[in-house]
């Protein structure tokens, strides 16, 4: 069995309010809280994982960096320095807010003008909210349309999980997710074995 270590620097990206700095919190520390603080610019914290891929019997020991983007407006041209060596993103929405979807069109352009064509996944946060609980939330099918429509103007595959912070849902897998595209993605150009 094959390990290797490396570092991979990750930016949480999307709209105000739509749950980074708890995705972020839920999967550091297993925490979670209903109170709202704005991330002024941006937050950094550091976890270590193991990839697994045992069909190539290797695995990874890897270091996230994450850099917890602020969404709000006014914050960015403070965002574009926090790009600068991303190996991949979370593109977050709120399943409550349809135009947060929308909006990851402008995040996804911001990603690839300041990091370049990184890996990314599509993550529908807020998915304790949709279960009976009078929130009108976005539709699997409308999800599903615009990011198709999203892959074929931009020529990319997007990948696309929904999440709970509050309950930890598929929080750590969206993790493992995006660690094993970029480790792909190296694999690729050759930078890894
Ligand atoms: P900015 O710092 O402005 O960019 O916001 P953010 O995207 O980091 O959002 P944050 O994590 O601060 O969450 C905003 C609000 O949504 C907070 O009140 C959270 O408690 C709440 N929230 C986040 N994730 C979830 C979730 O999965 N379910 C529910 N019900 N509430 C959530």
């Amino acid at each position: 069995m094959q390990i290797a270590n490396l570092i991979f620097k990750l930016v949480l990206i999307g709209d105000g309010g739509v749950g980074k700095t708890s995705l972020k919190n839920r999967f550091l520390f297993n925490q979670f809280t209903t109170n709202y603080s704005m991330t002024i610019g941006a937050d950094f914290a550091t976890k270590n994982v193991v990839l697994s891929f045992p069909e190539r019997d290797k695995t990874y020991k890897i270091k996230y960096l994450i850099s917890d983007l602020a969404g709000q407006n006014r914050f960015e041209s403070v965002r574009a320095l926090f790009y600068s060596g991303a190996k991949g993103a979370l593109a977050v929405f709120d399943l409550t807010r349809r135009e947060s979807l929308y909006n990851l069109e402008k995040w996804i352009k911001e990603l690839i003008t300041n990091a370049g064509r990184v890996p990314f996944i599509v993550i529908g946060n807020k998915a304790d909210l949709c279960n009976n609980s009078g929130f009108d939330c976005v539709r699997n099918l409308e999800i599903a349309t615009f990011l198709g429509e999203l892959e074929e103007k931009y020529d990319f595959r997007i990948r696309f999980i929904k999440t709970s912070a509050k309950y930890g849902t598929n929080v750590t897998r969206a993790f493992e997710i995006i660690g094993k595209l970029i480790v792909e993605e190296h694999i690729k150009m050759g930078l890894l074995q």
